[in-house]
């Protein structure tokens, strides 16, 4: 059975009519881009040949590919994986407006996402490893003739993908660019598939007695950010009394584990946006024995927290919205630890000297103190006012 027609709905569609709330929302940033129609239209005389439920859309930034694919080409039952909880969001607000909201559902990378898949449209991520585990995944789940449309803006795309998705597929062919956009075209002929994922990465970091395990969507890898370790260096003073923190944006865990690791009776809470940043987590915090202390979440910012219930909050911020290197990221997160502190409670946060957030620091949560510097970073303090 092939997909219905797609009008009337496809004439009413425009692209510019996505939102990317709840993620920021501003004049220089967009819901979608030059490459989500180049993979729509790439993949379009697949699409009109598919049925239902062997479509599947991964990296979609704010829903432009899964509204694309169900308004325009009448694709229905698609499967849908956004490693960003904001994106999810945006995703789900686009499609009631478009009354589309029952044409997708929402699913972790792995099998239940992929298994008989034919088409996959997929946003390629800006992390290669974040592309090597989806690639797996594809390797490993879809079916035997599955098509891979996958496309990015030229000035994103490196040939170290193509490599990527090489270890993967035989088969990897770049389209003529357009509009600075490109797609590259992969197909299953002789891919290699594995019985067992390779994600999560590990490894231990014997200075900190700390196990790191990594998605490959997380920040920094199995790696300890320049940033992060200068906020562990100063972590001891920060609210000593504290009976519970928040680690927010909390990536593979290190900072709730630390602390976590090195003061036995307080309640940690690590939460992040990022899927693949909370698989991690929670493999980081059963790696070091600490599954049981540290309880993971996927949130946007703080949502899921009442106003003015937490001691301290930890936070190393992001500076990327997707592609784009955007100071509302960070803000966006002073703001809702601002609401969610306690008065008096603590903001510790640590940042890249040049981003200079003290100020806003300092007025989205209050005081803001200078706890530690060294050639890059400036880790502060917050009190609550
Ligand atoms: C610079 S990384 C720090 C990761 C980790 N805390 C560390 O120190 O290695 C920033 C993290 O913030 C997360 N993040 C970005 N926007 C977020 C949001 N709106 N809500 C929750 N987490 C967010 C990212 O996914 C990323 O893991």
């Amino acid at each position: 059975m092939q997909n219905p027609p797609a009008e009337p709905l496809g004439s009413a569609f425009s692209f510019d009519d996505l939102r990317r709330y709840p993620d920021v929302e501003a004049a220089n940033l967009f819901a979608s881009d030059a490459a989500d129609r180049l993979i729509l239209d790439t993949a379009a005389p697949a699409l009109a040949a598919s049925a239902p439920g062997e479509t599947i859309v991964i990296g979609d930034h704010y829903g432009a590919l899964a509204l694309g694919a169900a308004a325009v080409h009448g694709v229905r039952r698609l499967r849908v994986h956004q490693d960003a909880l904001a994106g999810e969001r945006a995703l789900a607000n686009n499609a009631s407006g478009l009354g589309l909201a029952g044409a997708y559902v929402s699913l972790d990378l792995g099998a239940e996402l992929l298994e008989g898949a034919r088409i996959v449209l997929l946003h390629l991520p800006r992390s290669l490893d974040a592309l090597d585990e989806i690639a797996e995944a594809i390797a490993r789940f879809a079916a035997a003739d599955v098509a891979i449309y996958a496309g990015g803006m030229a000035k994103h795309l490196t040939i170290a993908m193509n490599d990527v998705l090489g270890r993967h597929f035989d088969e990897v062919r770049a389209g003529l660019a357009r509009q600075k956009a490109r797609v590259l075209t992969v197909s299953s002929v002789g891919r290699v598939t594995s019985a067992h994922s390779t994600w999560p990465r590990r490894e231990f970091h014997s200075d900190l007695d700390l196990w790191v395990c990594a998605h490959g969507a997380a920040f920094a890898g199995t790696k300890i950010d320049i940033g992060t370790r200068l906020l562990l260096e100063v972590l001891a003073q920060a609210r000593p009394d504290a009976a519970s923190a928040i680690d927010l944006g909390c990536g593979t865990g290190v900072i709730a584990a630390a602390l976590a690791k090195a003061r036995p009776g307080i309640a940690v809470l690590a939460t992040d946006q990022s899927a693949g940043a909370v698989a991690s987590a929670r493999a980081t915090m059963t790696a070091n024995g600490l599954a049981d202390r540290v309880t993971v979440v996927r949130d946007d910012a703080l949502s899921a927290r009442p106003d003015a219930s937490a001691e301290l909050i930890l936070l190393n911020p992001p500076f990327h919205i997707g592609a784009a290197v955007h100071a509302g990221a960070a803000l966006k997160l002073f703001e809702d630890a601002a609401r969610v502190l306690e008065p008096g409670g603590e903001l510790w946060t640590v940042w890249n000297s040049h981003l200079a957030y003290k100020a806003a620091l300092s007025r989205l949560v209050g005081p803001t103190r200078q706890v530690a510097r060294n050639a890059k970073f400036t880790v502060t303090a917050s009190t609550r006012r």
